[in-house]
């Protein structure tokens, strides 16, 4: 069995919510108490009055508190971003130019209510993608609505196609296994799965799915085979640990794409964020690796609470060169 310290952190938070939610008002009142007690520490300081300083400074660390936990449970979650790396260049030379979205980690059934899904989705519709591409867990257990929910992404318009990889809680790690009825619902949707297996985008590139490591799937030597040699390779992946040294497999890519880490979730505002479901470190962001460049994405859920870490929207152009066409 694996055990998932991350997750379960992260669920420890969820008795929490309605309570946090519950308290929302005061929450928000927070950083107006902050200021308060800021200032009366200052005036009692400057007075030379020392148990009215004290009590001051005693809410001065509740209140602090009181926003750290508004920010965690209110700000970041909601402060939906769209992040563009850049255009990526796959080749030599410029050419077609293909407008991508990629999303991870939406994890439907951890969201307050619905409205989550539709800002998101319309969110994403609006960078008017050629391509959409999904890297894994699309749920917290097994939410009601899911078709509702995954019908919302078969909604935003990708005219070269729309393509996903399962995640660890696809699979029931932890939870429950709704796999199969994601890859129904998404099929319904238009949205291919890829299990280890590739396909020819327009004809500029090929993407490769790579199936989900944590459930013991990834198998990079039947996701590579036969892969043209002649066209870059794109690869959709959940888990970035799909790069640890292994001796069987040392294929490179021109761009890999994963999710899973949430960017650490909940992190400082600088250095590093201290945990990561991951062996590699890639929490987040454009890495030039060895084997390519990779696109690691802290995920779309607001999961409860995040900190320092925020829901994301990834969207880029890949310019396929003429030569390889
Ligand atoms: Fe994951």
């Amino acid at each position: 069995m694996i055990v998932i310290p991350h997750y379960n952190l992260i669920s420890a938070l969820k008795p929490l919510v309605p309570l946090v939610h519950k308290m929302g008002f005061l929450l928000a009142l927070s950083p107006y108490l902050t200021l308060i007690f800021l200032f009366l520490l200052m005036f009692f300081i400057f007075k030379k009055r020392v148990l009215p300083g004290l009590l001051a400074f005693a809410g001065l660390i509740l209140s602090l508190f009181l926003f750290l936990t508004y920010s965690a449970f209110f700000i970041f979650p909601n402060d939906l971003k769209i992040w563009n790396p850049g255009d990526i260049r796959v080749g030599k030379g410029g050419g077609q130019e293909i407008k991508v979205v990629f999303m991870a980690d939406l994890h439907f059934g951890s969201y307050r209510d619905g409205k989550w899904v539709k800002r998101l989705t319309e969110a994403a519709a609006r960078e008017k993608p050629d391509l959409l591409l999904l890297g894994g867990d699309y749920v917290y257990g097994d939410p009601p609505g899911l078709d509702k929910q995954l019908g919302y992404l078969g909604n935003i318009p990708a005219p070269m196609g729309k393509f996903a990889v399962l995640g660890n809680h696809d699979y029931g790690i932890p939870g429950v296994d709704v796999s199969k009825k994601i890859e129904k619902i998404m099929s319904g949707e238009g949205i291919k799965v890829l299990h280890n297996q590739w396909v020819t985008v327009g004809d500029g590139f090929v993407l490769i799915g790579v199936d989900d490591l944590w459930r013991r799937r990834a198998d990079l030597n039947m996701a590579f085979k036969d892969v043209p040699e002649n066209l870059p390779r794109l690869v959709l992946a959940h888990n970035p640990d799909i790069l640890l040294p292994d001796p069987q497999n040392k294929y490179r890519a021109d761009l890999w794409l994963f999710g899973h880490t949430h960017g650490g979730q909940l992190r400082p505002p600088w250095g590093n964020a201290p945990y990561l479901p991951t062996r590699l470190k890639l929490d987040r962001g454009l890495f030039e690796l060895p084997r390519g460049k990779a696109i690691v994405t802290q995920g779309t859920a607001q999961f409860y609470a995040r900190f320092f870490t925020n829901p994301e929207i990834v969207t880029f152009k890949i310019i396929v060169p003429e030569n390889k066409r």
